[in-house]
């Protein structure tokens, strides 16, 4: 197929010179002004090259040249200017021309140059198609998977971030839900707008409000300043509320609001603050049976539940474990794996996901002595294929508890001080031993 080409020029005589020469080789549509150019590249998207005199009545070429670049980035332009008009010529490349060519017109040299920025455009336009490809085969920007539940993941992603649905992300834990609602954040027509995360369980009961919705001064002591919350933050962006099931009831019922009238109000303030924001939630706890437990407010979890995008348990990815430990090779310093030890790594269950094999990725390229990790770098619970820690034989649940404990002992009972040790909130850990009877 001939490429398409836009020739303009105000004087007939040139254009059609040109024109003629020129449809040897190529698709050739002409334009007296750039006024009528505008016109036909925003009604044919499939021309490829913008051959344009500089200096015409009304717009000039370069104006043109801008606004067809605004519409189209991949269009190639080249752009004819005066003999002489070095600084003209400058000014266009700068702005984005490809080339441009002094009249009188060389013929030869017109369609050297041509080809040339064609060439450059069809390289670039391969790139793109090529990365585009890349992310269907290796996932979705950095979200590696290609296996059929990630494929179902990445066209959903793609299909959310269009709109400015709330979604809530349910899936074990490490399974990539901060990942995805990043992902959705980027790809969604909000990019440029912020992205506020909110680690609701990190956050002390009392402090969640204010730091969701803001505070006017004097509203509490200790609030000696005004502040915006993060939902202001937030405004024309997205929000992401991460562990959204330990969010307390009363905080619910405002969440609630925010979901049903799009506003709220500052701590100790009367004044409605509108705002703009899409809600992104998660959780990798069962929601439906927080509510169950009346933990958490149904009426919130229909409306937070809009899209319930899922994420697959890595043993349900197939294939995918061989990608992402080519990925985190790479990111830990490019040692490899021996088939071997790979086929180790793909037949354990994986019970904290991506997240688990990450770290264990990484703690293998440390200790292996030579370049290549082989199966003795594999870790013994690994090697097992069991999914159970090699130092009992209790269930998750029953180490977790053990491992509480035990921290809680050698801090002499402290609940901050041991919630900090094991990296969990205090509400987390209050939690916790309340489950446990303590
Ligand atoms: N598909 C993936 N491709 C590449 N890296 C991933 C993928 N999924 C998860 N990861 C990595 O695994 C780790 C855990 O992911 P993430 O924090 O998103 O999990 P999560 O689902 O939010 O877990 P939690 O419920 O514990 O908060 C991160 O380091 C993340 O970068
Ligand atoms: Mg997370």
């Amino acid at each position: 197929m001939m490429d398409k080409i836009l020739v303009v020029d105000d004087e007939k005589d040139t254009r059609d010179f040109m024109a003629r020469a020129l449809r040897e080789k190529y698709d050739v549509e002409t334009a007296p002004d750039a006024e009528a150019a505008m016109r036909q590249l925003e009604a044919d998207s499939t021309i490829r090259l913008l051959l344009s005199d500089v200096r015409m009545p009304g717009e000039d070429g370069i104006t043109l040249m801008r606004a067809a670049k605004a519409s189209n980035p991949n269009l190639a332009v080249v752009l004819l200017t005066a003999f002489g008009s070095i600084d003209q010529a400058v000014a266009a490349m700068k702005d984005g021309a490809d080339d441009f060519i002094t009249k009188p017109v060389d013929l030869d040299q017109l369609e050297l140059r041509i080809e040339k920025a064609l060439k450059a455009h069809r390289l670039e336009a391969e790139v793109e198609d090529l990365r585009a490809q890349l992310d269907e085969k290796y996932g979705l920007g950095n979200i590696i998977g290609n296996s059929p539940a990630m494929r179902r993941v990445f066209r959903m992603v793609k299909q959310v971030a269009r709109s400015d649905a709330t979604v809530l992300i349910e899936g074990p834990s490490g399974t990539g839900k901060e990942l995805v609602a990043r992902a959705i954040h980027n790809l969604s027509p909000r990019a440029k707008g912020p992205y506020v995360a909110v680690e609701v369980a990190a956050i002390s009961q009392t402090l969640l409000e204010t730091e969701l919705f803001g505070h006017e001064k004097g509203a509490f002591t200790g609030a000696v300043a005004r502040r915006a919350g993060r939902f202001e933050a937030a405004n024309h962006g997205t929000i992401f509320l991460d562990e959204i099931s330990e969010m307390p009831l009363d905080i619910q019922v405002k969440l609630l609001r925010v979901l049903q009238e799009r506003e709220f109000q500052r701590l100790g303030s009367n004044e409605t603050i509108h705002t703009d924001v899409r809600i992104v939630a998660a959780t990798n706890r069962d929601l439906a049976a927080y509510v169950r437990a009346g933990k958490f407010r149904e009426d919130l979890f229909y409306r937070l539940n809009v899209i319930d995008l899922r994420m697959p348990a890595l043993k349900d990815r197939d294939g995918d474990i061989p990608l992402l430990v080519g990925r985190f090779l790479k990111e830990f310093g490019g040692k490899s794996v021996s088939p071997e030890a790979m086929k180790l790594l793909e037949r354990y269950p994986w019970p904290g996901n991506v997240r688990e094999l990450r770290n264990t990725v990484e703690k293998m390229c440390v200790l292996s002595p030579t370049g290549q990790i082989d199966v003795d770098d594999v870790p013994d619970e690994v090697k097992r294929g069991d999914g159970k820690p090699l130092s009992s034989t209790g269930t998750l649940e029953e180490m977790e508890k053990a491992k509480i404990l035990a921290v809680l002992d050698e801090v002499g009972g402290n609940r901050t001080l041991a919630a900090e040790r094991l990296g969990i909130s205090r509400r987390t850990i209050y939690r916790k031993l309340e489950e446990y009877g303590i």
